[in-house]
């Protein structure tokens, strides 16, 4: 990922935001209670997961707008997951938690079905080149995953950079058109004036003036 990581010097601590790879149980011991990750005070408010948190610019801003709901950022970069961990931590924010693993493992293995109001994805690495396609997150087995994973009407919110990468997502969908029903994408409260969703990436490539793509995916059925 071509991101700069400044610490300005500072040692970073994940505090109890960050969830150690190591420290998940093994995968065929079943889904984890991740509401159990929140204070007793939390278990009961909405979940929702960010995937590819990176710097957690989103969960930063997102996250102190909107106290009543607890979110979990999954990113497997293990410098990113502990620069936005500690970021989160020093911003006291006891509604996030950021857990350094790979996210369709993650919630393959760990996510138990309809537990989760909305699932953020922005600006997730395109593989641009053909022979890299198969390492692009959204594929067939991962969209049913997601939809899996969500509650009834429970959304996917994705934005990208990459016409070539959103042409592909929306081929995938199409192909499981049962799953999902796909609405334009309104703008998080974490947005800043005049921005899409406001993460590094978006910020960054709003300056070299590339186009965006966004949609909602909402989970069809009752
Ligand atoms: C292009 S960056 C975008 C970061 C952030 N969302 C933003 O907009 O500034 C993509 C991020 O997703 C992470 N990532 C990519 N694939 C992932 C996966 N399968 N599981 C977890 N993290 C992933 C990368 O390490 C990287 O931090």
């Amino acid at each position: 990922m071509a991101d700069s990581l400044s610490t300005r010097g500072r040692s970073l601590d994940v505090g109890a935001v960050g969830i150690e790879r190591e420290g998940l149980p093994p995968f065929d011991a079943g889904p984890i209670d991740l509401r159990r990750w929140f204070a007793t005070d939390r278990v009961a408010l909405p979940l929702e997961i960010e995937i590819g948190s990176g710097k957690g610019t989103f969960l930063v801003q997102q996250a102190a707008l909107t106290p009543q709901v607890n979110y979990i950022g999954i990113e497997y970069a293990r410098a990113f997951w502990r620069y936005a961990a500690d970021r989160c931590r020093r911003h006291g924010l006891d509604n996030v938690r950021l857990v350094h693993t790979e996210a369709d493992l993650f919630l393959r293995n760990y996510v138990s079905d309809a537990c989760l109001r909305c699932v953020h994805i922005y600006f997730p690495d395109p593989w641009p080149k053909k022979r890299h396609h198969k390492r692009r997150l959204i594929q067939t087995p991962f969209l049913h995953t997601l939809a899996r994973v969500l509650e009834p009407a429970g959304d996917v919110r994705i934005a990208t950079d990459h016409t070539g990468y959103f042409e592909w997502m929306l081929e995938h969908v199409a192909a499981v058109d049962d799953l999902f029903e796909q609405f334009p994408f309104d703008t998080p409260r974490a947005a800043g004036e005049g921005e899409l969703v406001g993460t590094n990436f978006e910020r960054k490539y709003r300056r070299e003036g590339r186009p965006f793509s966004a949609m909602v995916l909402r989970k069809r059925g009752q």
